[in-house]
């Protein structure tokens, strides 16, 4: 398809690697892309608490305690600056939580996966947010302004939450006989759905090569899981864990590990809404946000009243 002029000059920018603001022309499909993704990363970061948040109460210490609430309450924040950063394109918060609960929009799928050992809590910190990680740092870069800026504090926090949860996983690989059995056993439920956060392979993956043109992505799905793993194995090999996969192997000639793929079926199920905890996780947003209810109603009633006041 010809591009009109104006698409032409956007791309010359994009090209250029100048980044795109708010106010600026921007072709459609640029913004609806971009809901989309900013969106569902934040609906990600808001449900992603849900499974870690299942542990605060029952840390096994004050200062694990404590650790953790930080962290998730870290991922309220994540999702609230994403969601600042899609009110920019014209969509509105009401709207995005609408597509939430209605279960339009999507979430990760590593979050419809539950966390039931302390151990888990582990995994989901070295591998969901290391994951998550070699996923954003190169966001950082993306082509639009205000997503490219929330994801440098944001980078900055996963850092600090991808360690925390390496060193639970180093308490625990270095503990009592049980307590290894237990890392050993997060490593294996969590592996594979960790290397599907990365979305489908690159030829199934449906909007990489526009997004890629447009520099909203900067890497396709496949390398980065290619980085991931590369990453993660030495770390593994480190705590003295195994990755449940037989196929790993450094391939020298590639320059990186050799591995299997994930279930790809099981993927695509989990993204239609049946994986082990997609109804409890969608019931919690949903019960949240009636159950707050009164309080957005009170917030609205007295914001209302002081500037009633302040107008008299
Ligand atoms: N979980 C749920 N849905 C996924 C996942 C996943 N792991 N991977 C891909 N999908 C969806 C896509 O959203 C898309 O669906 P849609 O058309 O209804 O939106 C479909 O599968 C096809 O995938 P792609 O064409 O590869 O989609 P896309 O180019 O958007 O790439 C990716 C997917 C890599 C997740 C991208 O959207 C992205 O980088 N998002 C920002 C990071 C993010 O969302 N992180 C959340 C992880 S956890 C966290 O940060 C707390």
């Amino acid at each position: 398809e010809e591009m009109t002029p104006e698409e032409r000059a956007f791309q010359e920018r994009i090209d250029a690697d100048q980044k795109i603001e708010p106010k600026e022309w921007m072709p459609e499909g640029y913004r609806k892309t971009l809901v989309r993704q900013i969106s569902q990363h934040a609906h990600s970061e808001l449900v992603g608490q849900l499974p870690e948040g299942n542990w605060i109460t029952r840390a096994p210490t004050l200062e694990r305690k404590a650790i953790l609430l930080a962290k998730v309450q870290d991922e309220a924040g994540h999702g609230l600056y994403l969601y600042c950063a899609a009110e920019t394109l014209g969509i509105s918060r009401d709207e995005m939580f609408e597509q939430l609960h209605s279960g339009k929009a999507k979430y990760s799928s590593i979050f419809n996966y539950p966390t039931l050992t302390w151990a888990d809590i582990g995994a989901v910190g070295w591998l969901v947010d290391g994951a998550a990680i070699m996923n954003q740092v190169p966001l950082q870069r993306t082509s639009y302004g205000p997503y490219a800026r929330a994801m440098v504090r944001i980078c900055k926090e996963e850092s600090f939450h991808q360690r925390q949860g390496f060193h639970i996983m180093m308490k625990m690989a270095s503990g009592s006989e049980a307590q290894k059995r237990m890392a050993q056993d997060a490593l294996n439920r969590f592996w594979y759905p960790s290397l599907m956060m990365f979305g489908p392979s690159d030829k199934d993956s449906v909007h990489s090569a526009q997004s890629m043109a447009w520099k909203i992505k900067i890497n396709t799905n496949d390398e980065l899981r290619q980085k991931f793993v590369d990453q993660t194995v030495p770390q593994a090999k480190y705590l003295g864990l195994t990755v449940p996969d037989e196929a790993v192997q450094w391939n020298e000639e590639k320059g990186g590990h050799d591995f299997s793929e994930p279930d790809w079926d099981e993927f695509f199920s989990v993204l239609a809404g049946n994986g082990p905890c997609n109804k409890e996780r969608l019931q919690a947003r949903v019960d949240a946000w009636d159950g707050g209810e009164w309080f957005r109603d009170g917030l609205m009633a007295n914001a209302a009243k002081n500037k009633n006041t302040s107008e008299e």
